[in-house]
């Protein structure tokens, strides 16, 4: 199994989700965010960020302008925002090329704006399919993301 699919119906539902997900991390980790406008990634960075440990007052903004925000968690936490790239190429000069290589977690929305999404340990899809529900679609690449994955749908069942 290496994919899986969530339901969530309200925006804390999705933050407590991604917070799991965060909490079980526990090696650096590229995770690639794509969906339309409005879905929720930024959203679930929010939630991810305080699984990893990253403190409660520190809040978690969208980079759609400086294109990447730094956090200190667990493992470094790297938020990049690519919507605004205008060429491909541009992820070397903005340093991105250079995180995803550290030892960190590096999430990516809008990560479609790269050439490709291979490099993704974990690739996570959020689709809108009402005004407070969305589906979350994760694929993992390699066994032990794809272990992590399944821990994941372990601890998301509803009890
Ligand atoms: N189930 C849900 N999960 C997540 N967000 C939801 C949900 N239901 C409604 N929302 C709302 O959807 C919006 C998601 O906004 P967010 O900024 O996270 O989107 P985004 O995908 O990062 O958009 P952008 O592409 O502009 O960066 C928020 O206003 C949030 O309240
Ligand atoms: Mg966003």
């Amino acid at each position: 199994m290496n994919n899986l699919t969530l339901i969530s119906n309200s925006p804390e539902e999705s933050l407590c989700m991604a917070c799991r997900l965060g909490s079980l991390i526990q090696r650096p980790c590229r995770i690639a965010l794509s969906g339309n406008l409005g879905a929720g990634k930024t959203h679930f960075v929010q939630g991810l960020a305080r699984g990893l440990g990253v403190p409660d007052h520190i809040y978690v903004t969208s980079p759609s302008y400086a294109l990447i925000h730094s956090y200190e968690a667990r493992l470094p936490l790297h938020h990049a925002d690519l919507y605004r790239l205008s060429h491909p190429d541009e992820i070397f000069d903005i340093g991105l090329a250079e995180l995803m290589a550290s030892p960190a977690v590096t999430v990516v929305e809008w990560a479609e704006r790269m050439d490709s999404t291979e490099i993704f340990d974990i690739r996570i899809h959020i689709a809108i399919q009402g005004e407070n529900q969305r589906q979350i679609h994760a694929q993992a690449s390699g066994l032990h993301f794809q272990d992590l994955v399944r821990s994941w749908q372990q601890v998301s069942r509803p009890a």
